[in-house]
């Protein structure tokens, strides 16, 4: 077992952990942060989705002794601050971005890792930064819709599906 030490949403957790213990585990498990999803734990599928120091990484590719010392965000502490939805959670709800919503906690991270990178992104950019993140619902239409909401572009052109 190794000891862990990081920051996840702003705050400073500890955690005992085997060498094989995958980010995904641990937070879910360990830190019942459960917003993060695991849907194949094979890195196809981009629900599990968070940011270890800055970086969109996917949870169930790294293992949680990798994080030790890292600035880890999920889902969890995406609100604002009075716990309202951020911009791109409202613009999620607001464009139809999720039925089920298995997926939309990866989405919602992986819009604020390109919208940090890329402000205002194409319709083609953003499909293509999604290119790992699979949904099962929605057809990505709406996704994509809401995602370009949330960079302040004029999204109505762009048919609702
Ligand atoms: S659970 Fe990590 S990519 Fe699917
Ligand atoms: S909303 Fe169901 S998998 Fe995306």
């Amino acid at each position: 077992m190794a000891s862990v030490t990081m920051t996840v949403n702003g705050k400073s957790v500890s955690g005992e952990v085997e060498g094989r213990t995958l980010m995904s585990d641990f937070l879910r498990n360990d830190l019942r942060l459960t917003g993060t999803h695991v849907g194949c734990d094979t890195s196809q599928c981009g629900a599990c989705v968070i940011h270890v120091n800055g970086e969109a990484v996917k949870a169930c590719t790294m293992f949680a002794v990798e994080a030790d010392g890292a600035e880890v965000a999920t889902i969890e502490g995406q609100a604002n601050a009075d716990g309202s939805l951020n911009v791109i959670q409202q613009a999620f709800q607001d464009h139809h971005g999720l039925q089920c919503g298995f997926c939309t906690p990866g989405m919602v991270m992986s819009a604020a890792a390109l919208l940090k990178e890329n402000p205002t992104p194409t319709e083609r950019e953003v499909r293509e930064y999604l290119e790992g993140n699979i949904c099962r619902c929605t057809g990505y239409h709406n996704i994509v819709k809401a995602i370009m909401a949330a960079s302040g572009q004029d999204v109505s052109a762009i048919a609702a599906e």
